[in-house]
């Protein structure tokens, strides 16, 4: 049986269990292009986390990472949601603890905690307000300029947003490991092949490779400027995963990814087999422990509240 034979059987049976089901399929942009294209929904942090507060259906598959799925369990308590594959997880997030983010409070008492979306529910639990990619400006010019802020954990996100609004925060180290690998000689080395083309970041890139960047912005901020942009090639300096919903939407324009080895193992874990599975087995259920999950929320609820 061919490949594309193959592929058609396991989307018709991926649809019919979903109708079956009452289940709802959020992917992220980096998701392979098979997932993205039976997604019933597919987006940035920000934009699936409203999804999932939107949604009435039963089930939610979470075709993302852990902190996604986890996210979308705080929201919706009375939802079952799936994570078809609980190895895809976020180097990102894995490096700040709810004890270093209480940590940092005892140092900071009088400051307010910004968390990036990409972080635990327990950190999340531990933060006054979350943020995502294309709300962090935004989240920190809500906080009274009186206020200290501690931004975890992403240092380079938390630098973009202190360039954006001049505030100086309390910065947590942590980095993505796939946007790290960017060197600003790819991105050099891009600009100099196509010298007409538009440069677009993420901001978990490092600073260097954003200042080479003509716009910083979210997934969908790439995704959204790619369309309106005349430009008819655009350099994108974020994870590949991005690049199937690109072409698929601009098929006239040429992307060109800044790397082509920054790859996120964790988004690629998932395949339209897990898919189905998640959906025949209802594997692997994300639930969230009820005194986190609370605590969790108003952070979420915040951010989403601002974000409106
Ligand atoms: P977005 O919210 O911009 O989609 O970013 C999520 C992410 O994990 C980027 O690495
Ligand atoms: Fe986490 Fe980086 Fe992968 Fe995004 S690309 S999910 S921040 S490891």
């Amino acid at each position: 049986m061919s490949a594309l034979v193959t592929q058609e059987r396991l989307v018709t049976r991926i649809n019919r269990l979903k109708r079956e089901r009452d289940a709802i399929i959020l992917a992220h942009n980096y998701q392979v292009g098979e997932i993205q294209d039976v997604a019933d929904f597919l987006g940035d942090s920000l934009e699936l986390s409203q999804k999932a507060a939107q949604t009435d259906a039963k089930v939610i598959v979470f075709c993302g990472v852990h902190f996604m799925a986890e996210t979308a369990a705080v929201l919706c308590p009375d939802q079952t949601v799936l994570l078809p594959d609980l190895s895809a997880g976020c180097g990102m997030s894995e490096m700040v603890s709810a004890e270093e983010v209480r940590a940092l409070k005892a140092k900071h008492p009088d400051a307010l905690v910004v968390c990036y979306v990409n972080s635990s529910a327990a950190v999340k639990a531990e933060s006054d307000i979350c943020c995502t990619s294309s709300n962090a400006v935004n989240v920190v010019r809500s906080i009274p300029e009186d206020r200290d802020i501690i931004f975890v954990p992403d240092q380079y996100l938390g630098d973009y947003v202190t360039r954006q609004t001049g505030r100086k925060m309390i910065l947590f180290n942590g980095y993505c490991p796939t946007h790290f690998r960017m060197m600003t000689s790819d991105v050099e080395a891009a600009k100099a092949q196509y010298p007409e083309a538009l440069v677009l970041a993420h901001p978990e890139c490092t600073p260097e490779v954003s200042h080479l960047a003509d716009q910083v912005l979210s997934t969908s901020g790439i995704c959204l400027e790619s369309q309106k942009t005349e430009k008819q090639t655009v350099i994108v300096a974020t994870e590949t995963g991005i690049l199937h919903r690109l072409r698929k939407e601009n098929p006239e324009k040429a992307f060109v990814p800044a790397c082509n080895w920054c790859d996120c193992a964790h988004m690629k874990v998932n395949n339209l087999e897990k898919l189905l599975w998640s959906l025949e087995e209802m594997q692997y259920p994300v639930e969230v422990e009820p005194s986190i999950r609370k605590r969790a929320k108003n952070a979420i609820d915040r951010m989403l509240e601002i974000s409106k």
